[in-house]
């Protein structure tokens, strides 16, 4: 376990030089399977693999899920242990943020949408210390979960801009048995919200039937209904969308592959989810 940004740097610069292939798995903690496969395929791909647990407080909009947001690093470093994680670099937001980062990315369509127009300054606090995380710990390959689809895009498009020399590697999502997409967020639902929870994953389902048969106005409003019929789940958005320019598409021709995304509120808890379903 380190702690320390100078330490961290040192490690990886030996690490490098003696020729090891180094897998990244950046996350905020509070790691379920979602998180432990992407770090298995990691230790499977890579001579050394490195997880990152740091709860980022620039890419929070909200206050209250910051604060609130499960914090489980004794639990945390059982699992990575018994995933073959060889390093979790668990910096301190001080260090981190010497000062307010002032930098302002601009990642044009794929932040007026979805996450990014719901979640003003989230990828900016997302790209910040992606960046960060990628300097300090260089790795030839890094991992993102498929469950973040918008944020494995603008991460993307960071790499690109500069030109990190960084293989990117997209996840498929890991769900529960009733189909909720695993996530931190979970463990705030209380058992009644818990249940209710994989209508989320129903609405894709319900949508990815219609598609291709009905217009996407008509399965919006098939989702909004069947969200809204069910009293306790409050819809932020549905989309059906590029699934690489995540820009929406009013309608959907055959041979295409598309994206359903959704975000809602279960009680306080915001989640999202996504599906990417070929058209053939
Ligand atoms: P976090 O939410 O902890 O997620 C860490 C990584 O695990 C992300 O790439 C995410 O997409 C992936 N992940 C989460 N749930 C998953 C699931 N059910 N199936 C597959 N992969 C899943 O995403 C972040 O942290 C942060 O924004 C971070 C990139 C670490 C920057 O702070």
């Amino acid at each position: 376990v380190i702690e320390l940004v100078g330490t961290i740097r040192e490690r990886m610069q030996t690490l490098r030089c003696s020729g090891k292939r180094i897998g990244f798995v950046p996350t905020m903690g509070a790691l379920h399977e979602g998180h432990l496969q992407l770090l298995r395929a990691s230790a499977q791909e890579n001579d050394v693999t490195v997880c990152s647990i740091f709860v980022n407080p620039t890419q929070f909009n909200n206050p209250d899920d910051y604060k609130l947001y499960p914090r489980t690093m004794e639990q945390d470093i059982a699992l990575l242990e018994s995933v073959g994680c060889d390093i979790l670099f668990a910096p301190h937001a001080e260090e981190v943020y010497v000062q307010q980062p002032l930098l302002q990315f601009s990642f044009g369509p794929l932040e007026t949408v979805m996450e990014g127009e719901h979640r003003p300054g989230h990828f900016n606090g997302v790209a910040t210390i992606v960046g960060k995380l990628f300097h300090f710990v260089q790795p030839h390959r890094a991992y993102f979960g498929q469950k973040d689809l918008q944020q494995v895009a603008i991460v993307k498009q960071l790499v690109q801009t500069l030109s990190f020399d960084v293989e990117l590697v997209r996840y498929p999502t890991i769900r529960e048995a009733d189909g909720l997409a695993m996530s931190s967020r979970n463990k705030r639902l209380d058992p009644e919200q818990r249940q209710i929870a994989p209508v989320l994953h129903h609405a894709l389902q319900l949508a990815k039937e219609q598609l291709g048969q009905k217009p996407v106005y008509s399965i919006k409003a098939t989702v909004e209904a069947y969200l809204a019929g069910t009293g306790q789940v409050e819809l932020e958005y549905f989309e059906v969308a590029d699934p690489d320019t995540l820009q929406p598409l009013q309608e959907v021709g055959p041979q295409q592959e598309v994206a359903l995304c959704i975000a809602a509120f279960v009680g306080s808890v915001r989640l999202i989810d996504n599906i990417l379903v070929n058209l053939n």
